[in-house]
């Protein structure tokens, strides 16, 4: 299946739900069907680009007046299997969570504590997605794609992608270049759970103990009692990085606010948790018109209906300049920022 607009809503493309418009549309099932497209429409070359998966990570602050790709590729096949692992190659289209949930099911362990991330599975290696002591890199084997530099299939080795706390090779030098349509995943069949983040294991136990589809539960449950709903209510998850500082201002800090969280972030490094910076400048539950700051998650921007990307930006700047003004410490979203 093919499609091709122009002026296409992309409403229904982004967690936010923000109304924002692409001047061209281009969604595509067969990874085949990318280059013939191409092709066929030059005038590509001279337009800005957006890679769509999605949407789960961008904020639209206003339209967007170029190509939009959306490899809509769908699929979940077995293409290996040994004594320890199992290999799934898995449609860029794929919904993200549809796929943790078919891995829950045949006891193919390593991703549980990435259910019900929003997105699809082609973003989950440009994003690198991660949560509760859990990064995808490390279940990627192969990352199957098009470059559009050299209009040519592609494939990368997941020990090539630069995997790292949110970021990739795709957002740095295959930024816009490199179109996701499958990965390839290697799940283990001897599941080694990862417990330790936050009262995780304390809700495992709950439910019965070490077993795939109580960590699944459980991390259901812990989700959905801190993050809002994106059917319900537009967001994008975390809409900062957790920031990583130097050891010597976070020890400064420390001492002047001993109950901030920090995480050791190697050499010479501390991670400190955005969303308690922001909720110590009073964030949390903040609402101007629709657009507004979640009440469970201050980390988290929501958009009650109608906000505009522009009104939801403008919140961002303040919440940045804030903790900038009270801590020292500057910001970077984890959303990407687009027609602005
Ligand atoms: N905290 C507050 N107030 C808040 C929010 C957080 O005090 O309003 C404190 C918490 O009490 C905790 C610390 O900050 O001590 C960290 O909070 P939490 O465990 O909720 O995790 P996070 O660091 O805010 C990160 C990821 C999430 C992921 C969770 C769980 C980033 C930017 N965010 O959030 O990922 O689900 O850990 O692993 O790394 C996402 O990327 O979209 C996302 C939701």
């Amino acid at each position: 299946m093919i499609r091709f607009s122009e002026n296409f809503s992309l409403k229904s493309y982004n967690t936010f739900g923000l109304e924002a418009k692409a001047r061209f549309f281009f969604e595509f099932t067969e990874p085949e069907d990318l280059p013939y497209f191409l092709a066929n429409f030059p005038d590509w070359e001279k337009l800005p680009l957006l890679l769509l998966g999605g949407g789960s990570n961008l904020l639209f602050v206003g339209d967007f007046e170029g190509l939009v790709l959306h490899a809509n590729v769908p699929g979940i096949k077995q293409v290996r299997e040994d004594r320890n692992h199992v290999w799934l190659e898995v449609g860029a289209g794929e919904n993200w969570d549809r796929f943790v949930g078919y891995c829950v099911h045949n006891w193919y362990g390593g991703i549980e504590n990435l259910s019900l991330i929003p997105g699809n599975v082609g973003s989950a290696p440009v994003q690198n997605i991660g949560a509760y002591g859990v990064e995808v890199g490390d279940y990627i084997d192969t990352v199957k794609g098009f470059d559009l530099k050299t209009f040519e299939g592609y494939e990368i080795a997941g020990s090539e992608c630069q995997f790292a706390y949110r970021d990739s090779i795709f957002k740095n030098q295959l930024k816009d270049r490199f179109v996701v349509t499958s990965v390839v995943f290697r799940l283990d069949k001897f599941i080694e759970y990862k417990l330790d983040y936050g009262d995780l294991r304390a809700e495992v136990e709950k439910r019965g103990g070490e077993k795939i589809h109580y960590v699944r539960d459980a991390v259901v449950a812990i989700r959905e009692s801190k993050l809002p709903d994106p059917e319900k209510v537009g967001n994008a998850g975390s809409f900062f990085k957790n920031p990583v500082i130097e050891q010597d201002l976070a020890d400064k800090l420390k001492s002047e606010f001993p109950a901030m969280p920090v995480y050791s972030a190697g050499e010479g490094k501390t991670k400190l948790a955005a969303g308690w910076l922001i909720d110590q400048c009073g964030w949390k539950g903040y609402r101007d018109g629709d657009a507004g700051v979640h009440s469970q998650q201050a980390l988290v921007l929501v958009n009650y209906g109608l906000a505009t990307g522009q009104e939801i930006y403008q919140l961002a700047m303040k919440i940045k300049d804030s903790v900038q003004d009270r801590f020292g410490v500057e910001l970077e979203p984890e959303v990407n920022f687009i027609g602005c």
